[in-house]
């Protein structure tokens, strides 16, 4: 429920909307290096690394440079081709865990340039980097990280817009103006919360959830999952949606409930999906978007995210992300 305050202080003074431009202390003097770089990487563990995937998404898009997403657990140990023409970030919310404390110094023995989005001001992260951006997230006091998900994604964006404004690219400008209209949504999402509490009633005695998404809602669908997992030991997969067909599809059966995360972005196609979910006897469960009736009818369950729909695409992973945490709280605490 700290959400949209959280948002608010990590956005807050970096985001000038007059001229829409994006204020980063901490890289502001490094932007040359950063711009210079032929390869960017980014490197976390769990939830981190859900965000560090969607970073890679909108670094793509907007910047059209490789970027490469690597479990810094994996990381540490693999011969890889960093080196000085390389820039490695290492995305943390404490700052101090260990593999990612080593990826970053791998990165830095390889000549990188290494930058840090860090939570915890002068955790052994954001020292060992060469620049970096707090994250403002305010302390993260449960195992599950939450608001920190929400603002790692945020920075990426901010990150992002950011640099393609010095490299005049035009394209950030409508992810900056659906940014400023996140924390009055995330509010909207959760006054849902006594509807997803029904929902969260009718599952705590299953013993397996999948999760799917496509695009940028495939990231949010394994942090779905993840959360689910970590507090309520149950055991939950996330999937890209199209993927499930090529092995996951021989679980399904009507004790496997499946949370169907659906956007405006490959709607057709995630319906085909979910009715792939309902031939196998599947319960559906619709974390939407986009009001259709055509979903309704198809969905067991259907939480819709009203004024959401004409958020740019990189940005809905902050709306989509909030009910599958306020799933996993419920049916956690109904256990
Ligand atoms: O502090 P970090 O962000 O480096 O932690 C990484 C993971 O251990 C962490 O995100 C973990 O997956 C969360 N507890 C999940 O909620």
């Amino acid at each position: 429920y700290e959400q949209p305050n959280s948002l608010l202080n990590a956005i807050r003074g970096r985001i000038d909307y007059k001229d829409n431009k994006i204020k980063l202390g901490g890289i502001h003097d490094w932007i040359q290096n950063i711009n210079k770089a032929e390869i960017l990487y980014i490197t976390a563990c769990g939830t981190s690394w859900h965000a560090a995937l969607i970073g890679s998404y909108i670094f793509e898009e907007i910047l059209n440079i490789p970027v490469k997403v690597e479990y810094a657990s994996e990381l540490r140990y693999r011969e890889i081709p960093i080196n000085s023409k390389s820039a490695v970030i290492a995305i943390s919310q404490s700052g101090e865990t260990a593999d990612t404390l080593s990826a970053i110094k791998k990165a830095k023995d390889k000549n990188a340039l290494t930058m840090g989005i860090v939570n915890v001001v002068g955790s052994s992260i954001s020292r060992e980097t060469d620049c970096g951006i707090y994250m403002h997230a305010g302390p993260e006091i449960g195992v599950a990280s939450t608001k920190a998900f929400t603002i790692q994604v945020v920075i990426l964006a901010l990150l992002s817009s950011f640099i393609s404004q010095k490299m005049k690219i035009e394209k950030s400008r409508s992810n900056l103006e659906s940014i400023k209209k996140v924390p009055g949504l995330i509010n909207e999402i959760l006054n849902l919360s006594d509807e997803i509490f029904k929902i969260a009633k009718e599952f705590i005695n299953v013993n397996n959830f999948l999760y799917l998404g496509r695009g940028y809602q495939f990231p949010v669908a394994l942090e779905g999952a993840l959360k689910l997992k970590e507090i309520s030991y149950i055991h939950a997969e996330g999937y890209p949606a199209a993927e499930m067909k090529h092995g996951p599809i021989a679980l399904i059966d009507d004790k496997m409930p499946v949370v169907v995360i659906v956007t405006k972005n490959g709607f057709d196609k995630i319906i085909s999906n979910i009715q792939e979910v309902k031939a196998r006897g599947g319960k559906v469960i619709s974390i939407t978007t986009i009001d259709s009736q055509n979903l309704r009818e198809i969905s067991d369950h259907y939480v819709y995210l009203s004024n959401c729909s004409e958020i740019d695409n990189s940005i809905t992973p902050l709306l989509t992300s909030i009910p599958l945490q306020l799933l996993a709280y419920h049916i956690a605490v109904l256990k």
